[in-house]
């Protein structure tokens, strides 16, 4: 569209707020029928660098399983949001939330997955919550599946690698839309659904020790059923509440090549497009043409049902949302040095990196939204941001985190810049509000924080709740519609 005045800054009614998962925050693991869950079969890691993520193996499951307390699996506990949520919503409306985005346990709700009725004592918490978000008008944006699903699902069909559990999570999901239709205006379906290509966490399904190209299949065919369990649950959705709207969620790793060698650029190109290729098919309702080639070369082969394309296609999503933390850098030959956690891309000279090797780069952001906006049309909506650091409690109570103000400014202004550049942005939750179990390597002592929790990597702790100053500097932010980032 043609126009000579562009917007000055974030719309009105711009949705300001936080992020959080059930399986980071809630703790409460085994009270009132909740089943045990992926999640909490996870050990903390061994290092910083390093992801507890894919050393998930049947083994260490029936180890967990015998395993009656929380010592070991950190995502048992969290920070006992389960009990603290009052307490934690009021803290969330203090900044001037607009919006919560959490997510609900699927093991709560059918603690073995495949039950004909749901637990009425597990909704009843998310009614409560739900009561509490009302009570000072914060819009809850609830995700359906974030990094956990009943253990017994893994354990009977392989988790998502087993077709059965499409029918089971749109059981889930109808139950939901039909108890909170008129209450939630906004859902996710799959939490950073591409990182199914790594495994267990997203997948739910064992393949540790398999060669690669094995992996691949039972990922690939895995987030299939993903796929079209997204598209019935976008379908339901859209008949139970039409007012409702729905979207998927990617972790966006926006790459750039390493050299302006052609090589490196078309190497950068290929991770870029593997990374969309789950924005393609949830947004388009289509694979796209340039995975078939990459499936053959992985032997990779997905098995679909008669109608899976067509419910693909009838059924894409309302908007899109995705996480930014970083961006990474690819060339064709040797990556060189790796960044370490879940950086697996190559270093960027220009930028510096996390503690954990995140590599920190506002510009990138400006860069994905306006790529995103412009290959879909879609409205996006930045849905988790934030730097994860060690923090220090001062004897007053006080913590000074002037380098997450800095982290989240940067973005904010940048975010800003691409609503200017036409950009349809919905909202901002950054991740996360409140200190919580680090998904990637179930710290504690990894905090995104504005709200610090006394609690330290080995459970103990008093669970206190201290405001740091960035808390009053993103107060500051939502009052002013981010027009005030001083
Ligand atoms: C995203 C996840 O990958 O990043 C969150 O959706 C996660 O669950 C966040 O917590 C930050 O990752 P980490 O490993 O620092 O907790």
């Amino acid at each position: 569209m043609y126009r000579t005045n562009f917007p000055k800054g974030f719309p009105e009614g711009f949705l300001w707020g936080g992020a959080t998962a059930a399986n980071q925050i809630e703790g409460a693991w085994n009270v009132d029928g909740k089943g045990l869950s992926t999640a909490e079969v996870v050990q903390k890691a061994a290092n910083r660098r390093e992801m507890t993520l894919g050393g998930v193996t049947q083994a260490s499951i029936q180890t967990a399983v015998a395993d009656p307390s929380d010592k070991l699996y950190p995502k048992r506990r969290g920070i006992d949001f389960y009990h603290h949520y009052k307490e934690d919503i009021a803290l969330f409306a203090e900044m001037g939330f607009k919006v919560y985005r959490f997510s609900i346990a699927w093991s709560r709700i059918f603690p073995d997955g495949d039950e004909a009725e749901p637990n009425e004592a597990g909704l009843a918490f998310y009614d409560k919550v739900l009561d509490e978000l009302e009570r000072y008008g914060i819009q809850p944006l609830i995700t359906l599946s974030h990094y956990e699903m009943p253990l017994a699902l893994t354990e009977k069909y392989n988790g998502w690698a087993g077709r059965e559990v499409i029918a089971d999570f749109n059981r889930f999901t109808e139950v939901l839309f039909k108890r909170y239709k008129g209450r939630v205006r906004y859902w996710l379906t799959f939490n950073e659904i591409n990182s199914g290509t790594w495994g267990f966490h997203e997948t739910g399904a064992v393949d540790q020790g398999l060669p690669e190209d094995e992996q691949l299949q039972i990922r690939y065919q895995a987030l299939h059923h993903q796929f079209v369990a997204s598209a019935i649950a976008t379908k339901q959705l859209h008949e139970i509440d039409p007012k409702a709207k729905i979207g998927s969620m990617l972790a966006r790793m926006q790459t750039y090549a390493k050299t302006p060698d052609p090589l490196d650029v078309r190497a950068a190109q290929l991770q870029d497009e593997k990374n969309l290729f789950f924005t393609d098919v949830q947004a388009r309702g289509v694979y796209p043409e340039y995975m078939n080639r990459y499936f053959a070369e992985h032997n990779i082969k997905i098995e679909m049902e008669d109608n899976d394309q067509q419910i693909l296609a009838q059924n894409p999503v309302d908007f899109l949302s995705f996480s930014y933390y970083m961006t990474t850098v690819t060339s064709h030959g040797n990556q060189g040095d790796s960044l370490g956690n879940l950086a697996t891309g190559g270093r960027n000279p220009y930028l510096k990196a996390s503690d954990w090797g995140w590599q920190i780069d506002p510009v990138g952001l400006r860069i994905s939204l306006n790529e995103m906006w412009d290959r879909y049309r879609k409205p996006l909506f930045v849905v988790e941001n934030g730097l994860g650091a060690v923090d220090q409690l001062e004897a007053d109570g006080h913590v000074h985190d002037n380098y997450r103000i800095d982290y989240l400014r940067a973005h904010i202004q940048q975010m800003k810049e691409a609503v200017k550049d036409g950009v349809d942005l919905m909202g901002y939750t950054m991740w996360g509000p409140i200190d919580l179990i680090s998904f990637s390597t179930s710290e504690m002592s990894k905090r995104y924080g504005f709200i610090y929790v006394d609690q330290d990597d080995e459970g103990k702790g008093s669970l206190k709740r201290y405001k740091k100053d960035s808390f009053f500097w993103y107060k500051k932010v939502i009052a002013s519609n981010g027009d005030d980032l001083d």
